[in-house]
């Protein structure tokens, strides 16, 4: 059996993540900034391939898909369980609406590279965060296609282990490269933001 998904946050991103999870045949971890319980009903609606655990134990998971608001992710990375090379797919976004620092307050950073310097050890990915989440809350395939999701990583192992994933929950996964390059063009206000594409089912991504 393929080790379970942990997603820090359930909020839209994370519920919407996780039932395509499930839905592809994985188990799915879940948390939120609370109890587990508090997850009851959303773990029942997801079926028994999916459970609610504290936040330690969801970050313990091989490959974590973090998924909370802009503004907890550095002082929650922070306090995260030691990484020894376990992946991070950073799905977060820095929502400009919020007067939350901007990219150019960053450093020069991308915000994937700020939470890479927050999580020692952890092998980065950015992806999940180009579309709303109403859009990630749809099926990744109809007879139209398969959207596209694109990632980018330093870690080229991590990067193929994150594109299987996306591939196997149904969507058409697009390698961007390096976390610097590929993280500047998905946040928000970079050209790949709220892209919505599409590829056919027969297309072969090189
Ligand atoms: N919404 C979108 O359209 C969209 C699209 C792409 C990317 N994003 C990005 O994805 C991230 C999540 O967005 P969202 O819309 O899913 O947010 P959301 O609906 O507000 O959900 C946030 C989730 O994070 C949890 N959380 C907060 N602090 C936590 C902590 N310390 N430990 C564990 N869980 C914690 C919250 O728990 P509680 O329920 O207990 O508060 C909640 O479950 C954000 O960075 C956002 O910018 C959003």
């Amino acid at each position: 059996m393929a080790a379970p998904i942990g997603i820090v946050g359930s909020g839209a991103v994370g519920r919407a993540l996780a039932a395509h999870v499930v839905a592809s045949g994985r188990h799915v971890v879940l948390c939120n900034s609370r109890s587990p319980v508090t997850l009851d009903s959303v773990v029942e609606n997801l079926g028994p391939k999916a459970s609610a655990l504290e936040t330690s134990a969801v970050a313990a998971a091989d490959l974590v898909v973090l998924a909370v608001p802009w503004h907890m992710v550095v002082p929650l990375v922070e306090q995260l369980p030691p990484w020894h090379g376990r992946i991070l797919v950073d799905a977060t976004a820095q929502a400009s609406h919020l007067r939350l620092p901007q990219p150019h307050d960053l450093g020069g950073l991308s915000s994937s590279e700020v939470v890479q310097a927050s999580a020692a050890g952890a092998r980065v990915v950015k992806a999940f965060c180009t579309l709303p989440a109403s859009v990630l809350a749809l099926p990744p395939a109809s007879a139209a296609g398969r959207r596209v999701m694109f990632l980018s990583g330093d870690d080229a192992e991590a990067r193929s282990a994150v594109s299987s994933l996306i591939d196997d929950i149904g969507y058409a996964a697009v390698d961007l490269g390096s976390l610097s390059t590929g993280s500047a063009l998905q946040q928000p206000g970079g050209p790949l933001a709220g892209l919505d594409l599409r590829l056919p089912h027969d297309a072969v991504i090189e």
